[in-house]
């Protein structure tokens, strides 16, 4: 039987399949912010250098982004300069700085730690630089111009539904027993995405049809240090031997794909049934996952629609004008609010997979 989320879904993929083709987050029709404010560009010439600062290969979607930025700023006109931090922060604090110097006419920034580029970033306002955060916010600074990103706190609340959908579904009735894995720390999209499924799972919590048996129930207490997998299944392998000796466990908040499969690791290990877990990413491992009726749900965010965003905000900057944004309201960084282009995520679970990644290389033959 269909509930009524699970048609929900078939919308999402409707919609999904309209912003495949062709039509970048950008070309929505936004505003545009700062309207009679300081222009942060005054424009500049072809060939331009852009710098590309993305943190670590932490999931699939940065490393797909790299090549995307490449292709998409070289055929654009552009000289970009992309760059990995595997090192860690000092070592995107010095690739920033190095970009500033080399001359980079605008600077795309997914932070590792958002909160720990306030020199650098002045830096680049000093230099007239327009600033973009790039799927990440920039923190606790002025000197950011855009944030680009898929909306976050509706990517939680997606996952706080598919969580309570997968364990109808699944597990017949409640209560149910579940745990939370949030991301790092440091990563401020870690907040909306938690705080977003929670607003969903809140109000089950507080009526007894859920059961977080660990008793961890905050951001702090289900953080994963680094987006690491192997923090994560640490972490679950502690509360399966200490809270689940004679009890199932029958759902997971995962924020991602990624940590997603250690959880799951952890659960085979432990000698546990599947529990039904949620996901983010479309990772190929996960989405093989899915469809072999294993991981529940994840998110699809089609890189190459926000790469596509981004490299349209700077085209923006290179002619001298603002560029297009959906929402100048949400995104307080602690100094101002940042102006954003949010992008629409998309819950996929085995029922609409098919259609969703429908004109995704990478996606659609894994769903045939
Ligand atoms: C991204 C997620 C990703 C995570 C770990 C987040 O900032 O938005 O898509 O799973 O980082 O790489």
């Amino acid at each position: 039987m269909k509930t009524k989320f699970a048609t929900g879904l078939v919308a999402f993929a409707a919609v999904s399949a309209l912003a495949l083709s062709g039509c970048s987050g950008s070309d929505r029709g936004g505003e545009t912010p700062d309207e009679g404010g300081e222009s942060a560009a005054a424009g500049f010439e072809d060939g331009a250098k852009i710098g590309v600062a993305l943190p670590q290969k932490t999931s699939e979607n940065w490393v797909l982004a790299e090549n995307l930025f490449n292709d998409g700023l070289t055929e654009a006109g552009y000289d970009p300069i992309v760059q990995f931090a595997n090192g860690g922060v000092s070592e995107q604090q010095n690739q920033i700085q190095a970009m500033i110097e080399q001359g980079v006419k605008v600077l795309v920034v997914g932070a590792i730690d958002g909160s720990q580029l306030g020199s650098q970033l002045e830096a680049a306002e000093s230099a007239g630089i327009p600033v973009i955060a790039y799927d990440r916010l920039l923190q606790n600074t002025d000197a950011v111009d855009v944030y680009e990103a898929f909306d976050n706190f509706h990517v939680g609340e997606l996952q706080g539904q598919a969580l309570l959908e997968g364990l109808a579904e699944r597990k017949g009735e409640g209560p149910y027993n579940i745990e939370l894995i949030a991301g790092s720390p440091d990563d401020a999209n870690s907040k909306p995405f938690f705080d977003g499924a929670i607003s969903i799972l809140q109000p089950k919590i507080d009526d007894g049809t859920l059961v977080v048996k660990s008793g961890q129930v905050t951001q702090q207490q289900a953080a994963t240090q680094g987006w690491e997998a192997e923090n994560a299944q640490n972490r679950m392998d502690t509360i399966l031997s200490g809270s689940y000796k004679d009890d199932d466990l029958h759902g997971v908040l995962s924020p991602n794909d990624t940590l997603a499969r250690a959880a799951l690791t952890s659960a085979k290990q432990a000698g546990k049934d599947v529990p039904v877990i949620t996901g983010q990413d479309s990772e190929v491992e996960s989405v093989k996952s899915i469809m072999a009726g294993v991981q529940y749900s994840t998110i699809y965010k089609d890189t190459r629609q926000l790469v596509q965003a981004t490299i349209d905000a700077v085209d923006a900057y290179k002619a001298g004008e603002e560029p297009t944004v959906t929402d100048t309201e949400t995104y307080d960084n602690g100094v101002k609010v940042v102006p954003a282009n949010l992008l629409e995520p998309v819950i996929v679970t085995e029922e609409n997979a098919a259609d969703v990644y429908a004109g995704d290389p990478t996606l659609e033959d894994l769903t045939m």
